[in-house]
């Protein structure tokens, strides 16, 4: 698929059908999420499948929205501090950047073939690392909610910051 299309196709889902993607689409989206970059290849990072209605109860716990509980999957991203490359120059722990990558490898395989996702990290830390038994080195760093989408996924206009705002050429004063 071009790959403005997927981008455009990939959009926040919050609204999901009932019936669960397959085993088989689920490994597809993970297997795209192993093969994501990361600072000097460290990988810091787990993935938790969640599917288990008791897990999924606690997750919403920590997420207390009416449509996230009616996500079937939920994908809990997690950084591993321990592993991940600090910057020689300030110690700059590269965690959330190598998960943040992960992530959207996740979200865009997950779009391109037709299951809807949405970041989410407005969750209570405490209580995902409760739910799953995290110990101290790993975060959870996003709750990947997966389902089929409620209606199909449709490349629509993005609300972004047009290039002049964000582009600049040698320097912040000039525009690209
Ligand atoms: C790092 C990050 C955190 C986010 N956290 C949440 C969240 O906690 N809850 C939520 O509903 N959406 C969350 N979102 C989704 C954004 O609101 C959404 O991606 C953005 O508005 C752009 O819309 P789009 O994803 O449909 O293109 C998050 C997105 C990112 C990238």
């Amino acid at each position: 698929m071009d790959f403005f299309k997927l981008a455009a196709l990939r959009q926040s889902v919050r609204q999901f059908k009932n019936e669960a993607p397959s085993r088989n689409e689920i490994l597809q989206i993970l297997e795209a999420g192993r093969l994501a970059p990361s600072a000097v290849n460290y990988q810091p990072w787990q993935i938790v499948v969640a599917d288990a209605p008791h897990l999924r109860q606690q997750l919403w716990e920590a997420y207390p929205r009416d449509w996230f509980k009616a996500a079937p999957v939920v994908l809990v991203i997690c950084g591993n501090h321990t592993e991940a490359w600090k910057r020689g120059a300030d110690q700059k722990d590269h965690c959330d950047i190598d998960a943040a990558i992960l992530t959207d490898h996740l979200s865009l395989m997950a779009a391109s073939i037709g299951i809807g996702s949405c970041w989410v990290c407005n969750f209570n830390p405490e209580k995902v690392r409760e739910a799953l038994q995290l110990p101290e080195h790993m975060e959870p760093m996003v709750l990947l909610p997966l389902g089929y989408p409620a209606t199909p996924l449709e490349a629509g206009e993005k609300r972004r910051k047009p290039l002049e705002e964000i582009v600049f050429h040698n320097g912040l004063s000039r525009s690209y």
